[in-house]
């Protein structure tokens, strides 16, 4: 017999045995010793060395076809043996995959702007880093005005625009008041909600130097305080639950004239003022001031504020209202935050909880 010959048998032989011990062995050790580095293939392969320059390209072709052989059957072989070994435990628990889910400020944002869009509120964006003219000269605070110091605000470094002024980071979400009157040019009605973000140097443990507001502004003819009223309301009882109660108490603010604050009852001692200790006695509820919570600030538009958007005052009135998404959503029923700064902490296990 050539050697060549010897060699093609060889080659025969070795699948033959391969085959025999297909079944027997597994996967991963018959592909080492098959196919692996000192594998059976490659030491027959080494030989070719001692063939002839034409015989060597023959016998090249004989192990190219066997080494296709040998790796589909084993491929083949390893999914078998593969599922053969995975034992499956149909009563064992599912693996739960773990679900992002929006952060709680942007959930309460989306709660909000539903509750509104459905009496008939559009969300609208404005700047959030504006002109001071939009954040308070135009809301009836000329410059130097000393309620501005009210709002401790960051101004950004740059040169003043002639007639809109400083640049200022947006203290409150009032700044969309007269640019939204300008947007509609005299088209009415307004019932615009502007939910964004506010800045103002404060931290402590209601305050982060970054915050959000919402803000509702609606304007046109015969709109009176009842109407007012009745939206604060609308959303007291949508948002904290069906038996919240609200009320306005006289305020101040240069942009409405009149202006109230804003109260909720408290659901904790709902409403109340106090609540029963472990022995039934009457306490102070610690969670409200005498069973209301004070959250933001409303009024009608003030004149000065609605000629600024060019809307005549004679004609046509508003009310806008205003306060922190933050501190709303930490009054909500079930939820005891008692640092609103924990929301932008990162914190995940905080976070998980929403
Ligand atoms: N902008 C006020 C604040 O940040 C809140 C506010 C008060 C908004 C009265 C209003 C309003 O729209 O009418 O404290």
């Amino acid at each position: 017999m050539s050697a060549y010959q010897k060699l093609v048998t060889q080659g025969q032989d070795l699948f033959e045995q391969f085959l025999q011990e297909i079944n027997q062995q597994n996967a991963q050790e018959l592909a080492v010793k098959y196919l692996g580095k000192k594998g059976l293939f490659n030491q027959l392969a080494a030989q070719i060395k001692i063939l002839t320059k034409e015989e060597k390209k023959d016998f090249g072709r004989e192990l190219n076809q066997l080494k296709n052989k040998l790796e589909s059957k084993l491929a083949d072989y390893q999914k078998q043996d593969f599922a053969s070994q995975v034992h499956q435990d149909l009563t064992m628990p599912g693996i739960q995959t773990k679900v992002g889910h929006l952060h709680p400020v942007s959930q309460a944002i989306e709660e909000i702007s539903r509750i509104f869009e459905k009496i008939g509120f559009v969300r609208m964006s404005y700047p959030e880093v504006d002109w001071d003219y939009y954040v308070f000269a135009a809301l009836n605070m000329p410059t130097n005005h000393p309620a501005r110091d009210e709002w401790e605000t960051f101004f950004v470094d740059q040169k003043a625009h002639p007639s809109l002024g400083k640049m200022v980071l947006t203290t409150h979400t009032s700044n969309g008041q007269v640019r939204e009157m300008e947007r509609v040019k005299g088209q009415l009605p307004i019932r615009m909600m502007n939910i964004s973000r506010c800045y103002r140097r404060q931290s402590d443990n209601t305050h982060t130097q970054m915050f959000h507001q919402f803000e509702g502004l609606v304007i046109d003819k015969d709109i009176n305080i009842q109407h007012l009223k009745g939206t604060i309301d609308y959303f007291a009882k949508e948002f904290f639950g069906p038996k919240t109660k609200s009320r306005i108490r006289p305020f101040h603010f240069k942009f409405t004239e009149p202006s109230f604050e804003v109260d909720f009852s408290c659901h904790i001692c709902r409403g109340t003022g106090y609540i029963k200790d472990e022995h039934h006695h009457k306490i102070n509820c610690r969670f409200c001031k005498s069973g209301w919570h004070e959250v933001g600030g409303a009024g009608m538009v003030h004149p000065n504020v609605l000629k600024a958007g060019g809307f005549d005052s004679n004609k046509y009135r508003g009310f806008a209202f205003g306060w922190g998404v933050e501190r709303s959503y930490t009054l909500k029923q079930d939820l005891n935050i008692d640092d609103i700064r924990l929301f932008y902490s990162g914190n995940q296990e905080f976070l998980e909880q929403f």
